[in-house]
């Protein structure tokens, strides 16, 4: 390392890198890697695009001439599934795992690269002689299990765009979300299991489709066995599907040729308005993207099992659980239920029982987990485990000693990866040959140029708290809006010029690892998940007892972050404890149960500011018992 790289010396509690992990590193010398990304960012992208399948390869790089609209590989054909399948079932890989999934109920199932091959080439087929056709869009809302990443693959295949919404949610936000991408096809299941009871996701639909102009057909998965309504021209059951003799007969699907910018999917996400918003993802530069940071931040090898343990609802299913793994030719571990069923030891038992080998999950988890104490993970062989992961939150050094010591047994260095899902891909994260600092995402990825800075948009000294930037396009970079081009310009381009706002607060130390502290805008982030103010706000008026509402995040212990909810009745609803539990319910059944507010005060007025926006950072800081700030714009 060069003189006067503070990197190398990092100050603080540090953890560095054994020997054994170095030497065995893909990316041996991270700082190497990010001195050749920042020379020639587009030299070093392209290098890592010529290791995937082209149909034909790109005539430029990055195209920046219409800011902040992006384009990568310009002029390039490919498909994501090409990557992810295709190239493999020539190989040797053929014959290689691709899933391992278990059910709550313990139930397994597997996957070779060719049987995946085989179900998702049926399935387009399904959707085909469904209508659906490139560009179209198909909601996919399932529990875990391996339908969802067929379905997934299955849409992307045939030119598709698929619209996943996490099964944790419910009526009102799956309506929305159903509506505003105008999709063709719902594919659903009967239900799915978590804490050993059904969610019934066919009912969910089915309700949320009677508030909307419904879609042409509804596919179902049969997954709890439980009685569902069928509509008859509209619903049809999956296996009824896949064995129709057409299907059944043609186990081929041609890969549609895509253009590199041909959007690939898009994910809803809350942002500052009612309304969520859909993020635009492409084939091209995304399956780069996801399949370099992979590749160099989990280390992944042959033999590798890797268990990333989020849904694939979320954008860290979408990158690490189905695109990122199987277009590295990985073998992974699903996993459906909860990880306390039927005892606190189930993640642990199933690490044990498929030798998991990289695993990656959240500190809300970790948390929950640590709450019962170490005898659960002592009583399992997890020798087989080498390297470790975090994403969706700040993880508190505590939780993430407890994991370091208790789960990787003081071997397996934790890469802290911070990133969202509007940037696809890891962008400030540890390498396993880097030295870690707890509660540290450490340092960019190589490539990314990130920053904090302040009002004013001028970096801070380090230690200071400012603004995440990211000043550098990057591949797996969002690309628009969906169907709203100025809210992307708007949201993440305009508060800076030339810089992309993540929309977190952080610091940066003296050996420029980063911080991250929080959310900035009103987005809360409630056990990783992140949920929008506006939306909850907008249930909690959608019931018939309420005036006003106002939701804040406040520190929780093992969630991170909880929601408080403050609610101005109408004038004929009395204030009481069945009407805060209705509240709660009502709010679980219109969002989803991750959405279920921690408590609810009732107020006779809420901040606000002269032009009536809802001044939350007062309501906060008087939860907080903290100054209320700078309040010359308050009306109240
Ligand atoms: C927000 C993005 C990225 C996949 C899952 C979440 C927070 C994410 C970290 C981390 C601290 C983190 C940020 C970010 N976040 N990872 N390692 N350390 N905070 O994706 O739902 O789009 O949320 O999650 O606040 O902005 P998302």
């Amino acid at each position: 390392m060069s003189a006067g790289d503070k990197s190398s010396t990092p100050k603080g509690e540090v953890y560095s890198p054994s020997a054994d992990v170095i030497a065995q590193a893909n990316v041996r010398d991270p700082e190497a890697l990010r001195k050749e990304a920042s020379e020639n960012l587009e030299a070093y992208w392209a290098k890592r695009a010529e290791e995937l399948t082209w149909f034909k390869k790109w005539d430029k790089v990055l195209d920046d001439s219409n800011k902040p609209f992006f384009k990568w590989f310009v002029g390039g054909r490919t498909n994501i599934v090409a990557n992810a399948i295709d190239r493999h079932v020539r190989t040797w890989r053929r014959n290689k795992l691709a899933l391992i999934w278990e059910s709550e109920r313990g139930e397994v199932r597997t996957f070779s690269y060719h049987a995946l091959a085989r179900e998702v080439c049926k399935f387009s087929n399904v959707l085909k002689s469904m209508g659906v056709s490139k560009g179209d869009r198909v909601t996919i809302y399932m529990p875990r299990i391996p339908e969802t990443v067929i379905a997934m693959l299955a849409t992307a295949k045939i030119g598709a765009v698929h619209s996943v919404v996490y099964g944790g949610f419910s009526v009102e936000a799956l309506h929305g979300r159903i509506e505003d991408s105008e999709s063709k096809v719902i594919v659903t299941a009967d239900g799915g299991y978590m804490n050993g009871k059904v969610i019934e996701l066919k009912k969910i639909v089915d309700e949320a489709l009677r508030r909307t102009a419904a879609p042409e057909n509804v596919v179902v998965v049969r997954h709890t066995g439980k009685e569902v309504a069928m509509e008859a021209g509209r619903d049809y059951w999956y296996h009824d599907l896949m064995s129709m003799p057409l299907v059944r007969t043609s186990q081929r699907c041609e890969t549609e040729e895509m253009d590199a910018e041909d959007p690939l999917y898009i994910l809803y996400t809350s942002g500052t308005t009612g309304k969520p918003k859909a993020i635009v993802h492409t084939h091209g530069g995304y399956q780069v993207g996801v399949y370099a940071t992979f590749k160099d931040v989990f280390d992944i090898k042959e033999e590798d099992r890797w268990w990333c343990t989020a849904d694939p609802g979320w954008v860290t299913g979408h990158s690490y659980i189905v695109y990122a793994p199987l277009i590295a030719g990985a073998t992974s571990v699903m996993y459906e239920g909860a990880p306390t069923f039927p005892f606190p030891d189930r993640w642990w038992a199933i690490v044990e029982k498929y030798g998991v080998s990289v695993m990656y999950t959240t500190p809300t988890a970790i948390r929950g987990l640590m709450r019962f104490g170490h005898a659960w993970p002592n009583r399992h062989d997890l020798s087989s485990l080498r390297l470790l992961g975090s994403v969706g939150e700040p993880i508190n050094p505590e939780a993430w000693r407890w994991f370091y010591k208790n789960i990787g047994k003081e071997k397996c260095p934790i890469m802290d990866t911070w990133w969202q899902t509007e940037t696809g891909m890891f962008m400030i994260t540890p390498m396993p040959a880097m030295t870690l600092k707890p509660g540290s995402a450490s340092r960019p990825y190589p490539g990314v140029e990130a920053d904090v800075v302040g009002e004013d948009g001028k970096p801070v000294k380090p230690g200071e708290e400012g603004f995440l930037v990211l000043k550098k396009p990057w591949p797996a970079m969002l690309r628009t809006v969906y169907k709203d081009p100025d809210r992307y310009v708007k949201t993440y381009w305009s508060r800076y010029p030339g810089m992309y706002t993540a929309g977190d607060s952080a610091r940066k130390d003296e050996d420029g690892y980063f911080w991250i502290i929080g959310r900035v805008d009103d987005v809360i982030k409630v056990s990783g998940y992140r949920l929008g103010t506006a939306e909850l706000e907008s249930a909690f008026v959608s019931h018939p007892s309420v005036a006003e509402a106002a939701v804040i995040g406040l520190p929780h212990e093992i969630k991170g972050v909880a929601i408080h909810a403050y609610v101005i009745l109408k004038a004929n609803a009395t204030q009481t404890d069945t009407l805060v539990d209705e509240l709660k319910a009502h709010i679980a059944h219109e969002v989803g149960p991750i959405a279920k507010p921690e408590t609810i005060e009732f107020v006779q007025s809420l901040p606000k500011t002269r032009s009536g926006k809802i001044m939350r950072r007062v309501l906060k800081a008087r939860a907080l018992g903290m100054d209320e700030g700078d309040l010359t714009t308050l009306e109240e």
